[in-house]
């Protein structure tokens, strides 16, 4: 039987990263939207495509959280975007009270699923989420680092002239204004930036990926990214429904590692049919570190502003 996979919000993110799941055909789909109609249409837009594609996903437009029972993976993108001049964290309380919500339904309609979390401030949505569902932590995850790190792919593969598929980056901490590129570990090639360019050409490709979602959304200026987000929550349900066994950056609960505890944030995790199956360490250097700890510690602030126990 093929697998279950919810997606909560049929909005800009919600509908692409849907398409993608239906396009590969590698799970059935359930869209779903409070707004009546919404999650109906494109439900029914996107299996009329499936034809052309090849795909035999079932794919299913509701506002009902019955026909989302038994998932095997929730998606949840329900929630404000940001506007021009918002950042992510102003989005927190309303977000909170749309997730809470959403994430309480869902848990008693798919006991057993797996949720991933894409709502900002996503870190702090992942963390309410986990506490709000009483999943395994290693059940309930967030997408922003495999974003960021493909906006930071992009940019260094322009800057070298070459292709994407040869570029690796890695970006760690939470997915906010304090994310943490890692040059060191992204490479052209297997070489490390640090050595194909000058340091300001470096700081400024960092520069340009810190602030990747806020270029968009001054493109846009009606609303944020959507066709790389939908891509970044693809390919984590794709490692989990395939067992492939992807290392992604990927927001997972710390339990001591990187000397965090208690907290969600964006680290390299191997993703499989567990769940996240792994949290990979790296060694950091002092200021890498030093980076990360206050990445982690703007994502705790919330938590502890929300109130989060
Ligand atoms: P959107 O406004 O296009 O879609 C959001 C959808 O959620 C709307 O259709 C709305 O009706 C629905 N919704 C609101 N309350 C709901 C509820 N209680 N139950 C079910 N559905 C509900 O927004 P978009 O562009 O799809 O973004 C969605 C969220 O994802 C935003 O919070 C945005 O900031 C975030 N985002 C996160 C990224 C990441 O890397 N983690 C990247 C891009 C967006």
């Amino acid at each position: 039987m093929k697998k279950k996979i919810t997606v909560i919000g049929a909005g800009h993110v919600g509908a692409t990263a849907a398409q993608l799941v239906a396009q590969s055909g590698i799970a059935d789909v359930v869209l779903f939207d409070i707004v009546e109609g919404l999650p109906q249409g494109k439900a029914l837009d996107i299996a009329e495509a499936c034809p052309l594609w090849g795909s035999a996903s079932s794919v299913v437009g509701t506002s009902d959280y019955a026909d989302t029972s038994g998932s095997d993976i929730v998606v949840i993108t329900a929630g404000l975007a940001r506007k021009p001049g918002m950042s992510r964290d102003d989005l927190l309380k309303a977000n909170a009270d749309i997730v809470r919500g959403v994430t309480e339904a869902v848990a008693k309609a798919s006991p057993d699923a797996m949720l991933v979390l894409v709502t900002n401030p996503m870190d702090v949505m992942t963390q309410l989420a986990w506490k709000a569902s009483g999943f395994a932590h290693a059940k309930v995850m967030g997408m922003g680092g495999v974003l960021d790190s493909s906006r930071f792919r992009t940019f260094v593969a322009w800057k070298a002239g070459v292709s994407p598929r040869d570029v690796e980056a890695l970006v760690l901490g939470g997915h906010g204004d304090q994310m943490v590129p890692m040059p060191r570990f992204t490479t052209v090639k297997g070489i490390p930036i640090t050595e194909l360019f000058s340091e300001d050409t470096v700081k400024a490709l960092i520069e340009r990926t810190r602030n990747g979602g806020a270029e968009i959304v001054a493109h846009l200026k009606t609303g944020s990214a959507y066709y790389a987000p939908g891509a970044s929550v693809f390919e984590m349900v794709k490692s989990i429904v395939l067992d492939e066994k992807r290392m992604l950056p990927t927001a997972a609960y710390l339990g001591g590692e990187y000397g965090v505890d208690g907290v969600y944030a964006g680290v390299p995790a191997i993703l499989g049919a567990g769940g996240v199956e792994k949290i990979v360490e790296l060694k950091l250097t002092t200021e890498e570190k030093e980076g990360f700890d206050r990445s982690v510690s703007a994502v705790r602030g919330l938590i502890d502003n929300l109130g989060i126990k």
